[in-house]
């Protein structure tokens, strides 16, 4: 169900301090927090002793006191003391995860920790990177992550359910649609061209009339969305490099299963005009936000029909090849993972005494 041998986002870096966080990846429960020099750690969040969750101890120094019997851990998930157990045991350890920080964010990997290579962190600087206008949250979707993939690389869906705000008749009618997959990633583009802006576009783009609208939409696995999407008027636009006037905005998802029917959902929205005037920044965010807790009322009502009877029709229309191609690319990564079968638990420690 879950690729294990990737890079996930864990947390915004904000969330990770010297006071423990208990969050679930992958079905399995960590624990995040920091030491005294502020490197995150991410452990199981399970004592070794009787599985109590961790994330309620203290931190002394660096180590995490279990709250239940007061077995500590070194930050490398070492048990380092038993109060009242005399010698700690070779080997006795809870799970540590390989974390890095990167554009605000706290990455972990939950697979093989010999496999991860922070080289395979994914693009994100929009996030931290002064030439742009930022602003994200997280989301808890009561849905199976699958669902945020194929709503974000199928837009025809904002003429429905977003036409307060992103969305026109245009986005269904009237778009030019391409999608391409190379190299394990989807990329999925959208022109509208001389249509009207939608809502959010009128709203802080100032144009005169009709505009060119582009979104172009790339995936890459297990769960990272990238959209570029902007317009500009009619025949001024260009979607890189020497566009005219107009504005250019990133939606930037980064979707973390928690469980098979729950997700963290990570999100931002940057823009690449009047990038340091924060009124803007917070009209642009309010108006995504609006769209996105629209997008989490549709998830939940699609798990809760898709638990009713998992085997209910299901079709795909010619505007969802971007999705049927991104969840290819995830079954063939599973089968891959599957055939090499790595072991998921820690060492079982060795019991002390009877
Ligand atoms: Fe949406």
């Amino acid at each position: 169900m879950f690729i294990r041998n990737a890079w996930y986002v864990a947390a915004w870096s904000h969330e990770v301090t010297r006071r423990p966080m208990g969050r679930i990846y992958l079905n399995d429960p960590v624990v995040l927090y920091r030491t005294r020099d502020g490197a995150p750690v991410a452990l199981a969040d399970r004592c070794i002793h009787r599985r109590f969750p961790l994330h309620g101890g203290e931190l002394i120094e660096d180590r995490l006191q279990c709250p239940y019997h007061g077995m500590e851990y070194a930050p490398s998930g070492e048990c380092v003391r038993i109060p009242g157990g005399g010698a700690v045991p070779e080997r006795l350890r809870v799970r540590c995860y390989p974390v890095e920080e990167r554009y605000g964010w706290v990455w972990i990997w939950m697979g093989d920790p010999a496999l991860a290579d922070p080289a395979g962190i994914e693009d994100f600087h929009w996030l931290d990177d002064p030439q742009w206008g930022v602003k994200g949250t997280l989301y808890h979707a009561k849905c199976d992550y699958r669902l945020i993939i194929e709503n974000l690389l199928d837009l025809t869906h904002l003429a429905y359910v977003h036409r307060t705000t992103i969305g026109n008749d245009a986005v269904a009618d009237a778009a030019r649609m391409t999608t391409e997959r190379e190299d394990g990633r989807v990329v999925v583009t959208r022109w509208m061209i001389d249509t009207p802006p939608p809502p959010t576009y009128a709203k802080v783009g100032n144009f005169r009339g009709n505009i060119d609208r582009w979104q172009i939409i790339e995936y890459t696995p297990p769960a990272f969305i990238r959209l570029y999407v902007g317009g500009a008027d009619t025949g001024t636009g260009a979607p890189e490099g020497n566009r005219v006037g107009g504005i250019g905005m990133r939606n930037l998802n980064a979707i973390t299963p928690e469980t098979e029917r729950t997700t963290h959902y990570f999100w931002a929205q940057a823009h690449d005009f009047e990038p340091h005037n924060a009124e803007l920044t917070e009209t642009i965010f309010g108006q995504i936000e609006v769209a996105f807790n629209e997008d989490l009322a549709v998830f939940e009502a699609q798990q809760r029909n898709i638990e009713l009877d998992p085997g209910a029709p299901r079709i795909n229309l010619p505007t969802d090849a971007g999705g049927v191609h991104a969840l290819r690319i995830l079954d063939r990564l599973l089968a891959e993972e599957g055939a090499e079968t790595p072991s998921e638990t820690a060492p079982v420690p060795t019991p002390l005494g009877g």
